[in-house]
């Protein structure tokens, strides 16, 4: 046994340990970069996986390796069983996480321990309410940021995720890093990406590079430290010296961090993505259904997965609108 290769290996030698599944495409906000003007077309319910398959499909991914799994959406905690279904997973050996909107987090605080959610990542992209008015599309930016101090006073390691826009929130860079003097969580800058219906063009990029400049013009450079990331880590960290948080930058764009990457992703109507740019996916859901193996889904799905974002190996390729042809993001889940 012990020769035989692990399903969870591609052909570059990345072990993926990390399974991202989306319980849902619903969400109680609509914002811009994420959900397209009009909406999508929800799948029909029948497509949706059950409580039952969702636990069924991680219980396999776990069974050849996975060791880390956090739940998505849409909005994962809009389902109605989205407590039941944290409770199941958590009864797998593995490190369960949340990536949320925070709208409703404060209602879930106790499943939360209950299942060992350590560490919640939360989206905010803006300190101004009427940003992000205009960017969810929705009017909950108080309620979100005081979830979001709620979750760091209930002990949760507690990461934001802010999405940058030129000439929108690039001017909130260094309003988010003083946020981190005096509360301990870890800001996360992230590079706007193109996604069905969400009107990317590299015009509206802040990169990883125009951040650090805006930080490199405020602060001494003896207080600025660059952190260890940990192995696997999306994100570049930093720190202010003294300072309770930190920073990161997520630079999939102008840094891609491919070689390291040990995500796969179930979308809510069971489809696994062997990349977050994949433009192709691999129905689980059905064979599940039909109760045969999803040992085999799984193997090819990793087996094809291409280098570096679906084979977008530089950013001429990457800025080609031809080479998107995916689903919104709001129907991937982060
Ligand atoms: N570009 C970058 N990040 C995005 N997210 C959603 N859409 C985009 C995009 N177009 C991030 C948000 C959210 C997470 C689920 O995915 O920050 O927190
Ligand atoms: Fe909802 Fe998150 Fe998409 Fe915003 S980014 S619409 S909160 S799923």
């Amino acid at each position: 046994m012990e020769n035989q290769t692990n399903i969870l290996t591609d052909t570059f030698g990345r072990e993926h340990t990390y399974l991202r599944i989306s319980l849902t495409e619903r969400c109680n906000l609509r914002c811009t970069y994420c959900m397209p003007a009009d909406g999508i077309l929800l799948s029909p319910k029948s497509h949706i996986m059950t409580y039952e398959e969702i636990y069924s499909i991680a219980k396999e991914f776990v069974a050849h390796g996975v060791t880390k799994i956090r739940l998505t959406g849409g909005e994962p905690l809009v389902r109605k069983d989205a407590s039941l279904i944290m409770e199941k997973l958590a009864t797998l050996p593995v490190e369960l996480a949340i990536t949320t909107n925070g709208v409703i987090v404060d209602r879930f605080i106790e499943t939360f321990k209950k299942c060992g959610i350590k560490t919640i990542n939360v989206s905010l992209d803006s300190l101004d309410a009427n940003k992000n008015y205009s960017i969810t599309r929705r009017d909950y930016f108080t309620k979100v940021y005081n979830n979001i101090l709620l979750l760091i006073k209930e002990g949760f390691q507690v990461k934001v995720n802010c999405v940058l826009m030129k000439d929108f929130n690039d001017t909130e860079i260094l309003d988010f890093i003083a946020l981190t003097k005096h509360q301990s969580l870890q800001i996360r800058f992230i590079e706007f990406m193109p996604f069905d219906g969400n009107k990317w063009n590299m015009e509206k990029l802040v990169s990883l590079e125009e951040i650090l400049k805006q930080v490199y013009a405020h602060y001494e450079p003896s207080s600025f430290i660059r952190l260890q990331d940990k192995p696997n880590d999306t994100a570049k960290n930093y720190q202010i010296k003294g300072h309770k948080g930190t920073f990161a930058v997520i630079s999939s764009v102008t840094n891609p961090f491919c070689d390291s990457c040990n995500r796969i992703r179930l979308t809510a109507n069971g489809q696994l993505k062997n990349c977050l740019f994949s433009t192709t996916e691999s129905d689980i859901l059905t064979p599940l259904r039909e109760g045969k193996s999803i040992a085999t889904v799984i193997e090819k799905v990793v087996f094809s997965k291409k280098r570096t974002r679906n084979g977008m190996d530089t950013l001429e390729k990457f800025k080609d609108p031809n080479s998107h042809n995916n689903r919104s993001m709001i129907a991937i889940g982060g």
